[in-house]
């Protein structure tokens, strides 16, 4: 009865502990940073896709995930036709969801702060370009521009997705993971597909193709993230197409059609914009949150 009384009581008391909601002590910690890692780009995400669809962001829709962190830069809605604008308010809410599940499995960081300004993007297609635009790219100004902007941003996400799943050791990680690349590469692909509607359309008032700044932003990331190959846009040489046998491009893939990787390392050098993971700036103006990223600051 005591024995009984007492396991009772204990019961109760380590019950009663205030453990942090869904976090799993059990988690080997290098899983925790992997976990910990991608809320940069899901932060980055959902504040992009909120405020192109709505005008406001994770401070009105979710502010509970903030965990208190500045509000982005530069944040608009953008001049979208209602189906599109309905597309991105689906992304813009599946990021919510996944800050969610990410913050319900490991503790996490508040929101770092994020610049997602068209001065930003136009800084990132001069340099896709090697040239300076005028009038400079205006992310926020049509459909096209919107959907070109949003090919730079789950591409990264998704690559870092398969990066990180062969260095996780516990199932819990791998499933959360595996569920979260599903979804970013979901997204990747209707962006690409919506773009490869009309390839060789020009990007007004550039002269430049649709494909062809696809291609560039792409040699960009290759350049930027330094390990090779990673990145390929809309249209490629034959020999990158699926099976050496295709240029149309509409899914990134390797000589397998097997999706690429990226390193914690390389995606902090392209979302960054510098090529170097000790160098914040581009999107995450201070650098990026969790172990991994601050470990690379001073
Ligand atoms: C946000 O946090 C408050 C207080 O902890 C809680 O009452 C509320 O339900 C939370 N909202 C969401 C959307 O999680
Ligand atoms: C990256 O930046 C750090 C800090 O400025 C510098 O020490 C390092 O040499 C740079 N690395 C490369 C490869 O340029």
């Amino acid at each position: 009865m005591l024995t009984y009384l007492t396991s009772a009581i204990f019961t109760c008391l380590f019950l009663a502990v205030p453990t942090t909601k869904g976090h799993n002590p059990s988690l080997p910690q290098s899983d925790v940073n992997l976990l910990e890692f991608p809320l940069n780009l899901e932060y980055l995400e959902a504040e992009f896709f909120l405020f192109a669809s709505l005008g406001y962001g994770l401070d009105q829709v979710a502010p509970n995930l903030t965990g208190g962190g500045p509000p982005p830069i530069g944040g608009k809605m953008a001049n979208l036709d209602p189906r599109t604008r309905d597309i991105v308010l689906q992304f813009a809410y599946q990021e919510v969801g996944h800050l969610r599940a990410i913050k319900n499995t490991v503790k996490g960081f508040p929101r770092p702060l994020l610049d997602i300004s068209a001065d930003n993007f136009a800084k990132i297609i001069n340099d896709a370009l090697k040239q300076t635009l005028n009038p400079p790219f205006d992310p926020y100004a049509n459909r096209l521009n919107y959907l070109l902007a949003s090919y730079i941003i789950p591409y990264v996400g998704l690559t870092g997705y398969v990066g990180a799943n062969p260095k996780l050791q516990s199932a819990q990680a791998k499933r959360l993971v595996a569920g979260l690349l599903g979804v970013e590469s979901a997204q990747d692909a209707v962006i690409r597909t919506l773009l490869y509607e009309q390839p060789l359309q020009k990007v007004k008032p550039y002269d430049i193709t649709v494909a062809d700044l696809t291609d560039r932003i792409s040699k960009l990331r290759n350049t930027i993230g330094k390990q090779g190959l990673k990145d390929e846009g809309l249209i490629v040489p034959l020999e990158l197409g699926a099976e050496g046998k295709i240029s149309g491009n509409v899914i990134a893939g390797d000589r397998d059609s097997v999706a690429y990787d990226r390193s914690p390392e390389e995606v902090l050098r392209i979302v960054y914009g510098t090529g170097n993971e000790s160098v914040p700036g581009g999107f995450l103006p201070k650098g990026g949150g969790g172990q991994i990223a601050r470990s690379y600051l001073s």
